[in-house]
């Protein structure tokens, strides 16, 4: 059931059923941190394996803090200038965090989504949730309400819906337990941004085999989804339906259809048309979509890195 009750969101999560969140990156499937089956039971819906840990929701800072451990300077700083946001911190957990959660790491994810909603949510309920985005395992983030509904409708309680998502990629991950801090997923929060806070460029890490969100092939759509750089690639005799992703004038032929991320070339708009749609093309009976890469500033090379993993077929 979809609908703008927090309060049926709050009494559901609280009998342990899963329920999604709107955020402004993604939506979430969202569970009861502390109640394990919940939190199995997400694994199970979004036919995610174990080994893939799930990121915590919490409201504030101070309620983060009871669940993780050694904050330094520069997680505070973090914190700070980006919580909410679509900033995820990497810290170590304490007991009060299950296994499960973390896939056995001593490390946990937490964020605090910046929705009015979600927030409400979060201060209704005494626990925190556990949301990893809510689309079935390797298949493309939603980021809207019909999307989770079209996909797990069946298998969840309650959507709460928030409307569009407002960044439309997931929160950029970063490792602060070390000294220098590490950006294990790119996301929704400009790298440029947390170099102005933190003073130098964070290392980034790429695929890495300990984040499982890592893998190669992830976001993916049904249909074939090939990167090319030149117009001149596509085979149009052997393609009757073709469809492009485009962004400002990178196609410029006809095409069966064309969906423009952003025809001005603003790039957060990209982000947020990204996972609407790509899902959109897979669902328009055509036979095969080309992209390009977009320029690299700002969000474009966390968009990148998603079309990359999403146009990878293993
Ligand atoms: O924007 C977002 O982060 C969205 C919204 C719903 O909050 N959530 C999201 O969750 O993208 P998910 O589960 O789809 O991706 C979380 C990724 C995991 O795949 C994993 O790579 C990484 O976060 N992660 C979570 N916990 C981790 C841990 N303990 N150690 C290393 N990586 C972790
Ligand atoms: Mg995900």
């Amino acid at each position: 059931m979809i609908g703008e009750n927090i309060e049926i969101a709050a009494k559901n999560l609280s009998e342990g059923k899963l329920v999604s969140n709107p955020t402004e990156t993604v939506y979430g499937l969202a569970g009861n941190a502390l109640n394990d089956s919940a939190v199995a039971n997400i694994f199970k819906v979004k036919n995610r394996p174990f080994f893939d840990p799930l990121i915590l929701h919490v409201k504030s800072v101070n309620v983060a803090k009871l669940y993780t451990q050694n904050w330094n300077e520069t997680a505070l700083k973090l914190a700070e200038n980006f919580m909410p946001g679509p900033l995820t911190l990497l810290m170590y957990k304490n007991e009060k965090i299950s296994d499960l959660i973390t896939s056995g790491s001593p490390k946990v994810a937490i964020r605090i989504p910046f929705h009015e909603m979600t927030l409400k949510l979060l201060e209704i309920i005494d626990f925190p949730l556990v949301a990893p985005s809510a689309n079935p395992f390797q298949y493309i983030s939603p980021t809207k309400a019909e999307h989770v509904e079209i996909q797990l409708g069946d298998k969840i309680s309650y959507i709460l819906d928030g409307g569009e998502c407002k960044v439309g990629i997931e929160s950029t991950i970063i490792d602060v337990t070390e000294d220098k801090v590490k950006v294990m997923r790119l996301g929704g929060l400009d790298l440029n941004e947390i170099e102005k806070c933190i003073g130098y460029k964070p290392l980034i890490v790429k695929n890495d085999k300990s984040v499982p969100g890592q893998l190669e092939k992830h976001y993916s759509p049904h249909k074939k989804l090939k990167i090319i750089q030149s117009e001149n690639e596509i085979e149009a005799n052997h393609f009757s339906k073709i469809g492009v992703l485009s962004f400002g004038d990178n196609f410029k032929k006809d095409y069966f259809l064309n969906l423009n991320l952003s025809s001005n070339g603003n790039i957060d708009e990209a982000a947020q048309h990204l996972f609407s749609y790509l899902r959109q093309l897979d669902q328009s009976g055509l036979e095969i979509i080309y992209t390009k890469l977009l320029p690299e500033n700002g969000l474009g090379m966390a968009i990148n890195d998603r079309l990359t993993r999403a146009a990878t077929k293993v």
